[in-house]
């Protein structure tokens, strides 16, 4: 593989000509993989900024894992709502909307990310897989090590698909009440069916990415003709494998990042920032 190729900030509509352009211009389908750095000109501090800067107050190992969750619900729910606090003020930034904007003109696009945000969706970008999950939805508490530790098999309730925690369901509950529950201030949700207990839609620390999940986003990877790379330290195993597999595949992959990472110097890196540069390289592949 190539040396590192990097290709300095232009400003909007000057994109510099560079290798694999005419392939990404080509590509029929493009997959976008993107993490925190994506999000950042959106006023969403990026993973790493949040161990040291504003949410550092308290370690997200911490409290974001299914232990500390199963010793203190309340405490993770409070962290949880506050970081909702400032994830729902923001809005989608140029770089979103232009990863939008890709998939006008007939080109499939699919976008693969690691962030829990839906700022992807709120741009309008169809087909967005969400590795990590996303902040706003609502699951049930599913405790493995209690329901081995019972003795009798665990009941799976119709209505929220976790082990019932009531021994007898509501069954005028519909996924509809269900649905109805979100991430706000107060005590932590019951599913209205069976009493378990609901947590946001993420994955945690010490859990396992959902297969199925991870599937799809290993299908657009494989599918595609085209990668593009964005604002990802890609420390965090197995969503950083994915734009090796199409560099693997020899896919033209291209990165978004104003700092060099594990991936830079074997594919085309563009040093910037992710809503300065993907609206003038969208613009390119669109023209
Ligand atoms: P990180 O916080 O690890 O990395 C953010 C990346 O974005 C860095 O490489 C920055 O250089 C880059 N960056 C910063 N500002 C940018 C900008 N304006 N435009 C483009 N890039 C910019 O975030 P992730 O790689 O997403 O997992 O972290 C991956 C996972 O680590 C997270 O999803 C989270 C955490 O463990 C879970 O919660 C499961």
């Amino acid at each position: 593989m190539g040396r590192s190729r990097f290709v300095d900030h232009m400003p909007r509509a000057a994109m510099p000509d560079f290798p694999h352009l005419a392939s990404l211009r080509r590509a029929r389908h493009i997959a976008v993989f993107t993490g925190a750095g994506m999000s950042a000109e959106s006023g969403i501090p990026t993973f790493r900024e949040r161990m040291t800067g504003l949410w550092a107050r308290t370690d997200p190992m911490e409290v974001a894992t299914p232990r500390a969750f199963r010793a203190d619900p309340q405490r993770v729910w409070d962290w949880h709502v506050n970081v909702a606090a400032a994830v729902r003020n923001a809005r989608p930034n140029a770089g979103h909307r232009a990863i939008a904007a890709l998939a006008a003109g007939g080109r499939r696009v699919s976008v693969v990310t690691q962030n829990i945000d839906g700022l992807h969706q709120a741009a309008g970008s169809e087909a967005v897989v969400e590795l990590h999950g996303n902040l706003f939805r609502l699951k049930p508490f599913v405790d493995e090590d209690a329901a081995f530790a019972a003795p009798e098999p665990p009941v799976i309730c119709g209505v929220c698909d976790g082990y019932a925690a009531w021994e007898r369901c509501d069954h005028f509950a519909t996924r509809e009440d269900l649905a109805g529950l979100v991430l706000a201030a107060g005590a932590v949700p019951r599913c209205p069916c069976c009493g378990a207990l609901l947590r946001p839609d993420v994955v945690w620390f010490e859990e396992m990415l959902d297969p199925l999940v991870l599937d799809a986003a290993m299908a657009a990877v494989d599918g595609c003709e085209a990668l593009i790379c964005v604002g990802s330290s890609l420390e965090v195993e197995p969503a950083a494998s994915l734009p090796w597999r199409a560099l693997r595949r020899g896919v033209p992959v291209l990165e978004i990042n104003p700092q060099a990472t594990a991936l830079s110097a074997h594919v085309v890196s563009l040093r910037g920032r992710a809503a300065e540069l993907l609206p003038s390289l969208i613009l390119d592949l669109a023209g």
